[in-house]
């Protein structure tokens, strides 16, 4: 009987060796299916009241977008004001886990690539005439 008990926490103790040092893999809350990463109870207390976290998981912002979208919230959809430091923690975890990433945009096509646009203004006409005389500059994308 000690001995299996033995056997028994010398298991746990590996199988949480292996959660923690294994892999970067995040366990994910069931209910909400938000990744248990630090600050998750934040979100969940915060974010998932309204709507649920489906709202969000499939979204990838920067830091700033993510402030942008919580300031929206609070002026048009009743978002309460949020605690300086909790605000932060939030965008830690938004940023974190849902983060551009690397393939967040494909980079713009060059122009040269474009088809003529029949739609353009007069003022862009007009910028591109300049341009191509070298009165102004292209400003990079
Ligand atoms: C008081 C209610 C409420 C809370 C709390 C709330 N939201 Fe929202 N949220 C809304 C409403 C309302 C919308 C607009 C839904 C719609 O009509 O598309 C929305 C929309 C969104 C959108 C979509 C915005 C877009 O570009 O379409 C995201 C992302 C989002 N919420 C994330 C969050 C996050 C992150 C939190 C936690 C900081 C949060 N929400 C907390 C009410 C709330």
């Amino acid at each position: 009987m000690k001995m299996k008990a033995v056997i028994f926490w010398m298991m746990v103790g590996w199988l949480v060796v292996v959660a923690t040092v294994g892999g970067q893999e995040v366990a994910v809350d069931e209910l909400t299916g938000l990744k248990m990463a630090p600050g998750w109870e934040l979100v969940r207390n915060n974010c998932v009241t309204c709507h649920s976290a489906k709202q969000f998981l499939q979204q990838k912002g920067t830091r700033e977008t993510w402030r942008s979208v919580i300031k929206w919230m609070q002026g048009r959809a009743g978002l309460w004001p949020l605690e300086a430091k909790v605000e932060e923690e939030i965008l830690n975890y938004l940023e974190a886990n849902h983060g551009p990433g690397k393939e967040f945009r494909r980079a713009p096509i060059p122009a040269n690539l474009m088809p003529v646009n029949p739609y353009a203004s007069a003022a862009r006409k007009e910028a591109e005439e300049k341009e191509k005389k070298g009165e102004i500059q292209r400003v990079k994308p």
